[in-house]
């Protein structure tokens, strides 16, 4: 007992001895432990990444260095020289720090996927002639499930929902029955994955008690299972976008076990953001009238082009530029998509920054971006940046809008929703599409409006900074009924 104590003694002093004797050596960046041993700043970081990162940068300026959980983070904010580390990968590296969360968060190890390989498999499937016949079939999920949640209630009913769950579990389950090969549970897997979901971020960061420990590795069970029913049952098509993940992976060498755990990986990579970015620009508009007065007039021109009906609608969307949902879109992810892009540095680096100065980074720490802080929020770049403007990304002539500066330099990362390099989103243009063909659907399949006019959008939940969109803390109540007839804008 009193052994364990000394040891127990003997290893803090270690620990705080090493803490204490990391300085700020020429040419690092400003460097600022926290006050508490080892852990440094980990419960302000992980309370409200967002909040953190903005004091630090008051303090510090745009490059600095602190301790999170024992591990040395640097974190850039100065947009111009992003390149720096993104273009780099000899010095840094992002697929040790991933395979950890990986391990973390889905119980999954894929150590002979090569990542390459990976990503040029997704490319194949969500790029190119791939994409379209996705974006169809997810267009024609999304209407069914639409008509048939409202098939047992009256067709001029007006039913009360919160617009988050609403948007969240119709785009999710068009999602899967869109890519994955059970039919008839969609439902019952989008109620796990809620669970599963809403316990992900102290997951990754470690900081679950017992009995959440224990919910968490239930519904990552519970949907192992649910993903693998499809396949099991022999009821898989052929030519599927999961059964052709299994052959990629087969290929690769992995395992029937992890196969199906990367399954839930997969299923979290692809349905956990369209779902929330729906329900923030379909939020903004019910709560900026003139914005929704803007997209709904937008939508109707398209709709009185097509004068004999010949296309199902939604395919104007693709026969028709819309510079104004596009600004709206643009505007709601600069607002509220949160991706941070992190990299080991595995050898020691200058970094060039883009005003000249050059600052060491060493071996074993980590580099990290946070563009939610800047440029999406920069009030440098873009002016009133907690405001939503939705003819932010809009030029006078009503294009398309992508020239923004700071310092009076043009700059090539004026919002970074999809993060950059090597693991940019590689569902983007599908993720685009998909959340278009949505709002398309919902302004001319239903009335909609918040329940009360005075109603605001809730706040965000600031535990989900860093993990891609981010989502409310509570919901938005909204009334809805379908339209009659339909298409009337
Ligand atoms: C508005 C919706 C979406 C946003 C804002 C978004 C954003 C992102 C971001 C920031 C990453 C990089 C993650 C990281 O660096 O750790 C990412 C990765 C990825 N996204 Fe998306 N995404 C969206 C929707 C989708 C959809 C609908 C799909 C496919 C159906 C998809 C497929 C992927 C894939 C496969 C990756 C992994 C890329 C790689 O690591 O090689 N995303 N996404
Ligand atoms: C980063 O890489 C791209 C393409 O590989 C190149 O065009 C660009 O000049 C590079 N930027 C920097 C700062 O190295
Ligand atoms: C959950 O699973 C992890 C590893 O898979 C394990 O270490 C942990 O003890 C489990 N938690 C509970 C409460 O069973």
């Amino acid at each position: 007992m009193l052994w364990t104590l000394v040891l127990l003694l003997i290893g803090l002093f270690i620990i705080v001895l090493l803490y204490s004797t990391r300085t700020r050596q020429k040419n690092e960046p400003p460097l600022d432990k926290g006050s508490i041993p080892w852990l440094g700043h980990a419960l302000e970081f992980g309370k409200d990444a967002a909040k953190f990162l903005a004091r630090m940068k008051e303090k510090h300026g745009d490059i600095f260095t602190v301790c999170v959980a024992g591990h040395y983070v640097t974190v850039l904010l100065d947009p111009k020289s992003f390149d720096a580390v993104i273009n780099d990968t000899e010095f840094l590296d992002f697929t040790r720090n991933r395979n950890q969360l990986l391990k973390r968060i889905f119980s999954l190890q894929l150590p002979s996927v090569k990542p390459a390989a990976e990503r040029t498999w997704m490319k194949r499937h969500f790029q190119g002639h791939g994409l379209s016949k996705l974006s169809s079939s997810m267009n024609i999920h999304l209407q069914s499930l639409l008509l048939s949640d409202h098939r047992d209630c009256g067709p001029s009913k007006w039913r009360q929902e919160g617009l988050f769950s609403l948007c969240y579990s119709l785009l999710f389950r068009a999602g899967y029955l869109t890519l994955f090969e059970s039919t008839d549970n969609a439902a019952a897997v989008y109620k796990e994955f809620r669970k599963f979901d809403n316990l992900l971020t102290k997951v990754a960061r470690s900081s679950l008690n017992r009995g959440e420990s224990k919910t968490a590795n239930s519904s990552r069970e519970r949907l192992w299972e649910l993903l693998s029913q499809g396949r099991l049952s022999g009821r898989s098509e052929t030519g599927s976008w999961q059964q052709s993940y299994h052959h990629f992976l087969q290929e690769q060498g992995v395992d029937a076990e992890m196969q199906t755990r990367a399954l839930l990986l997969q299923l979290w990579t692809t349905q956990c953001n369209a779902g929330p970015a729906a329900f923030w620009l379909l939020g903004f508009l019910l709560t900026h009238p003139e914005a929704m007065e803007a997209v709904r007039s937008e939508v109707g021109h398209l709709i009185s082009q097509d004068t004999h009906r010949q296309h199902p609608p939604t395919d104007l969307l693709e026969a028709h530029s819309t510079p104004v949902l596009d600004s709206v879109l643009s505007e709601t992810l600069r607002l509220t998509a949160a991706v941070m892009i992190s990299r080991e540095v595995v050898q020691d680096k200058t970094l060039h920054m883009a005003n000249g100065q050059e600052y060491h980074l060493r071996q074993g720490d980590r580099v990290c971006l946070f563009p939610f802080l800047s440029p999406q929020m920069d009030p440098e770049i873009h002016q009133d940046p907690q405001l939503f403007k939705y003819d932010r990304f809009l030029n006078e002539d009503i294009t398309v809008k992508d020239k923004f500066y700071k310092d009076e330099k043009i700059l090539k990362y004026y919002t970074l929703p999809w993060g950059a390099g090597g693991n940019i989103c590689s569902g983007k243009d599908f993720a685009v599409q998909t959340v278009k063909q949505f709002v398309f659907l919902l302004l001319t399949h239903l009335d909609i409006e918040t329940c009360d006019p005075d109603d605001k959008l809730p706040p965000v939940n600031p535990s989900r900074y860093g993990f891609g969109m981010l989502q409310p803390d509570g919901d938005l109540q909204v009334r809805y009924r379908l339209k009659e007839p339909l298409y009337e804008i």
